[in-house]
């Protein structure tokens, strides 16, 4: 069997230096330094692989919950009930919006990128009527965001954007104002075990959002100045997420190696991937992209060769029974893209032999239609 995923995190020996500092300094949580030291190496991380934009982050205990203050934020006194956000996607987007409030209202995505655009928000804002408090623009399995373009759409439309680009931490090319929340679970390329952050230039956006995650206080105060909770890491997340940086370069080449592999083994048989993977950026839940029709060949195959596979995103959110009764403007789109989009076995440990088995399996199941 070749597993679809297998998560890997920092071993113990690469952990313990930091766990020794925990110990002298018998600071558990509550922002503590190695809690303010994962911060600004995230910071520095993102800002030079950005273009070099002062980032700020605030740090939450996952990525749903990133979404859920950006959100708090972002829609703080103004009117609407609905978040307008794509229907394909993993279901923490609906969960984070409902969290918070908001009712989903389910957008159409492009099926050649599997992304929401300017273009098809702009027709679902229409069809939602006037109802919408925020935009969540998603991220598909990682994929680069056109953060200029969506600049662009908040100033035409009024109406404020918060990135979901919970796999997309290796991938930020631009750092704006907006809220760009990513996940630091274990199954990320930069995965801590549980986390989020909030990434954004804006300073105001990350005290406010960084005293929700602690009751609301302000740096200096006990006193609750805003709506929070307690959405903290503890110095032991922090303490993981330091090992983490310190093999990451390492950890990038062998997702990089390995996903260049595929690029070309699906490229020999003529079968797509997301536009830019591989060689533009990389993720841990690769998917390639079928053609109409194509896809049960496939996946039977894969079943029948002992290969994993998953849709990673399912058929949409509006197939959870939880978000069934949600608004949406009509999701050919989402249909053709869940049809098409089937996630491949991948791990930073794969081996050329396994990725050649599941290209090879591809290979004879599109053969034999
Ligand atoms: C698109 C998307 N949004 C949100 C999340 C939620 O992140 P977390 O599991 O860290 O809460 C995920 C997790 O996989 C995701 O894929």
């Amino acid at each position: 069997m070749i597993p679809v995923l297998i998560p890997s995190l920092p071993e113990t020996d690469a952990i313990v230096p930091y766990l020794r500092r925990i110990d002298q300094s018998h600071i558990y949580s509550n922002y503590g330094p190695l809690s303010r030291a994962f911060t600004e190496t995230l910071c520095r991380f993102v800002s030079e692989r950005a273009d070099g934009a002062p980032v700020a982050a605030t740090i939450t205990g996952s990525g749903t919950t990133a979404i859920e203050l950006a959100l708090r934020y972002r829609i703080a006194g103004r009117k609407g009930r609905l978040c307008l956000m794509p229907a394909y996607t993993f279901v923490a987007t609906a969960h984070a919006a409902v969290n918070v409030g908001l009712e989903p209202f389910f957008a159409d995505v492009d099926p050649e990128t599997l992304a929401l655009t300017p273009a098809i928000a702009a027709r679902a804002l229409a069809a939602a009527g006037g109802d919408v408090a925020a935009v969540v623009v998603v991220s598909p399995y990682g994929a680069p965001i056109d953060v200029a373009a969506w600049e662009a759409f908040e100033t035409a439309h009024g109406i404020p954007v918060v990135f979901d680009a919970a796999a997309a931490t290796l991938n930020l090319h631009r750092v704006g104002a907006q809220p760009i929340c990513v996940s630091l679970h274990a199954t990320k390329a930069l995965g801590i075990g549980e986390g989020g952050a909030i990434l954004t230039t804006d300073t105001d956006l990350v005290a406010q959002t960084t005293a929700m995650t602690g009751f609301g206080f302000s740096a200096s105060s006990r006193v609750s100045e805003v709506r929070g909770g307690n959405y903290r890491i503890s110095e032991y997340a922090a303490a993981v997420g330091l090992a983490v940086f310190d093999g990451l370069e390492a950890r990038i080449q062998q997702l990089r190696d390995a996903s260049l592999a595929y690029v070309a083994g699906f490229e020999r048989i003529g079968v797509r991937m997301q536009p830019g993977f591989g060689r533009d950026w990389l993720t841990m839940t690769i998917t390639a992209l079928f053609e109409p029709g194509t896809a049960d060949a496939v996946t039977a195959g894969f079943d029948a060769d002992g290969i994993q596979w998953r849709r990673w995103y399912g058929t949409g959110c509006q197939a959870h029974p939880a978000f069934a009764t949600c608004r949406h403007d009509g999701l050919a789109g989402t249909a053709a893209a869940a049809a098409s989009a089937i996630g491949v076995p991948f791990f930073p440990a794969i081996t050329p032999a396994q990725i050649d088995a599941v290209c090879g399996s591809v290979e004879r199941s599109l053969a034999a239609r």
